[in-house]
């Protein structure tokens, strides 16, 4: 055994990081409507978990046609920077560390939800089948419903959409945050242009893996021009299994993962990428992610790697030792602890998640987690 600790500085794109304890990325869906501007209550949410050592905003869409859920927060609009701003200015003013989680859909979207109603984007015209997206049905209401038919992207259109990658990465630098995370797992635009079964183009951005991966070389090239690559970080999510579940989880599994992603890890490697973030599946008796594959990426990417699925202390401290990550997200328990690192550095009691306040709604459920006395 090791002696790291979770409690143990990381250095990360020339930032120092206080502990290893992170806030990976959470949809909460209370932006300000309209407009899908962040807001105080927002700020508050960050600030009172600014103890970790790294945090991730929410997916944030990039542009219009990038949501699929109602009252997701955007950055493609100057309301929506000044609000992220006041969140970016309050994390900082607690040392806290902020990247931004840069978020296009593609096909997992609908109508209603598309400028002028028109039919969502995405690599190829393949409908997303067993996963849901989020509606407004009426002020402060909404209900799931099946994603609409996409179209698929021309070519120029693609090379349309990296650029609005670099104009968000640049919106993302106003807004004061620290680097940007490419959201490139569960199911979204890059991961359908990755995935065989989501993308059957017959242009450059087809075919191949390499072809497959050219989309998001793209979009890194694009952000890394605006943060460096130290401050640009990835996140993935490789699954092993094919079952019901994951599927209605992600709505694509992979046909060979471990030698898509590790062929992605080496390319981001070369690119400069200052962190990959690994989502684990995390839904009950879900599959444990391959020690193969946690030993491949480790040999194929250089810079830290953060997981995130289901972590308990004993959990990140074991892969810690093990030399197989660096820095480990705790998702639904930081939301319902927002003084976590405290807490588990304390052993002190960990509250509950509320399930049912996950998603839109005011502050029950999302501000109001109580913090330990002790
Ligand atoms: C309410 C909720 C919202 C989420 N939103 C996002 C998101 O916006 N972007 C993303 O990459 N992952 C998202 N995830 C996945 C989490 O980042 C994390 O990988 C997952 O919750 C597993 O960690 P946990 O078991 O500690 O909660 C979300 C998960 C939950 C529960």
């Amino acid at each position: 055994m090791t002696d790291l600790s979770l409690f143990q500085p990381l250095a990360l794109g020339g930032l120092k990081l206080r502990n290893l304890i992170a806030l990976p990325p959470l949809t909460c869906s209370r932006s300000s409507q309209p407009g899908n501007v962040p807001n105080d209550l927002m700020a508050t949410y960050y600030t009172q978990r600014a103890t970790a050592g790294f945090m991730v905003t929410e997916g944030t869409q990039i542009e219009p046609r990038g949501q699929g859920y109602a009252w997701t927060p955007g950055i493609h609009s100057e309301a929506q920077v000044e609000g992220w701003r006041k969140v970016t200015e309050a994390v900082h003013a607690q040392g806290g560390v902020i990247f931004c989680q840069l978020w296009h859909v593609g096909r997992v979207s609908h109508t209603s939800l598309q400028p002028n109603n028109q039919p969502p984007v995405a690599p190829s015209a393949i409908r997303a089948s067993a996963v849901k997206v989020f509606i407004e049905t009426g002020p402060e209401t909404g209900a799931l419903a099946d994603p609409s038919e996409p179209v698929e992207l021309t070519t120029p259109q693609v090379r349309e959409l990296v650029e609005f990658y670099h104009l968000a990465a640049i919106n993302a630098k106003k807004a004061g945050f620290d680097g940007v995370e490419l959201h490139c797992a569960n199911g979204y635009l890059v991961n359908q242009f990755i995935s065989e079964h989501t993308n059957q183009r017959t242009d450059e951005y087809g075919g191949s893996l390499d072809n497959r991966l050219r989309f998001l070389r793209e979009v890194c090239e694009a952000t890394i021009r605006v943060f460096g690559g130290e401050r640009v970080g990835v996140r993935f999510a490789p699954l092993f299994e094919s079952t019901d579940e994951e599927r209605v989880y992600l709505g694509l599994v992979e046909q060979d993962p471990h030698q898509t992603y590790v062929q992605a890890a080496k390319m981001l490697d070369e690119l400069g990428i200052g962190y990959l973030s690994i989502a684990e599946a995390d839904w009950d008796n879900s599959p444990d992610l391959p020690v193969s594959f946690r030993e491949a990426l480790r040999e194929a990417f250089s810079a830290p790697i953060m997981y995130s699925g289901r972590y308990t202390e004993a959990k990140a401290q074991d892969i810690l030792a093990k030399g197989y990550g660096d820095l480990f997200g705790f998702g639904r328990t930081f939301i319902a602890n927002p003084d976590l690192p405290h807490r588990l550095r304390n052993g002190l009691a960990l509250n509950p998640v509320d399930a049912a306040t996950l998603y839109g709604g005011g502050e029950q459920g999302y501000v109001d987690y109580p913090f330990s006395k002790l």
